[in-house]
């Protein structure tokens, strides 16, 4: 059985005193929960105070980038030693925010992915395709290409530490959700291009329009394993609806 786990992805909100709030309401919340990995991903700045809210709690820390060396003359850039010694567990690779407005490929994610590995922090790589690629019946060529130049040279041990989420482009921000089917199918795809041995041990979330009133539905399809949130994140009684969700897997097949 693979663990489910709801990640915060906060984006670029949330000042300091913001994050802490948010936070701290959030770990009041869902102190009695034991059955999901609970993941909150805010903005570096405040990444060291939400880190000191959640010591002792059953909130983990991820940050929502990195750059892939270590140190250096790289003016703006945060390494992975930087997030390890900020108490990061995870970090999130490829937002599909980074790819078009930061110009990140396959190659840079595949750069990130070995930086984060090799410090052990677990990448959470998204993957997804854009309105125009679904439209033109080339989602599947565009993930399967993803993962493989994304992933290329893992081994068996690092494919273990893997997340990957899918956000399909056109369903982030907008209010559109993937319909449970529709993203079903795609996780499916997904499992089917990973390695045999790590296939069924590897988390896929759902990432696009989350929210408390359908997570119930993604999260009882087979290969829907959690969910990577944005907006609903920001909000302490949302985000815990959707950790709370009392989906049934054995409705979503
Ligand atoms: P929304 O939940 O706001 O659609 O964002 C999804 C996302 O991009 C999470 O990384």
């Amino acid at each position: 059985m693979r663990k489910i786990v709801i990640a915060g992805n906060w984006k670029m909100n949330k000042t300091l005193v913001e994050a802490s709030d948010l936070v701290k309401k959030l770990k009041e919340l869902v102190k009695d929960i034991k059955d999901r990995t609970i993941i909150v991903c805010p903005p570096y700045p405040a990444l060291d105070a939400v880190s000191r809210e959640i010591s002792n709690s059953n909130i983990e820390l991820g940050a929502q980038n990195l750059f892939w060396e270590e140190k250096g003359a790289y003016t703006g850039e945060v390494s992975a030693p930087m997030l390890k010694a900020a108490n990061c567990v995870y970090v999130i690779i490829g937002h599909s925010e980074r790819r078009q407005y930061f110009g990140e490929t396959d190659q840079t994610v595949n750069k990130k992915i070995f930086a984060a590995l090799k410090h052990n922090l677990f990448p959470i790589v998204c993957v997804g395709e854009t309105l125009d690629e679904r439209e033109a019946n080339k989602t599947f060529d565009v993930i399967k290409k993803q993962v493989a130049d994304g992933f290329a040279g893992l081994s068996a041990d690092q494919w273990e530490k893997i997340i990957i989420a899918y956000e399909p482009v056109w369903a982030i921000g907008t209010g559109k959700t993937a319909t449970p089917e529709q993203a079903q199918e795609v996780h499916a795809h997904i499992r089917s291009l990973l390695p045999k041995e790590a296939a069924d041990g590897i988390r896929i979330l759902y990432g696009g329009s989350m929210k408390p009133d359908n997570a119930r539905e993604l999260l009882a399809k087979p290969d829907i394993d959690g969910g990577l949130i944005g907006g609903a994140a920001l909000k302490a009684d949302d985000f815990t609806a959707i950790i709370k969700s009392p989906f049934d897997k054995t409705q979503g097949k």
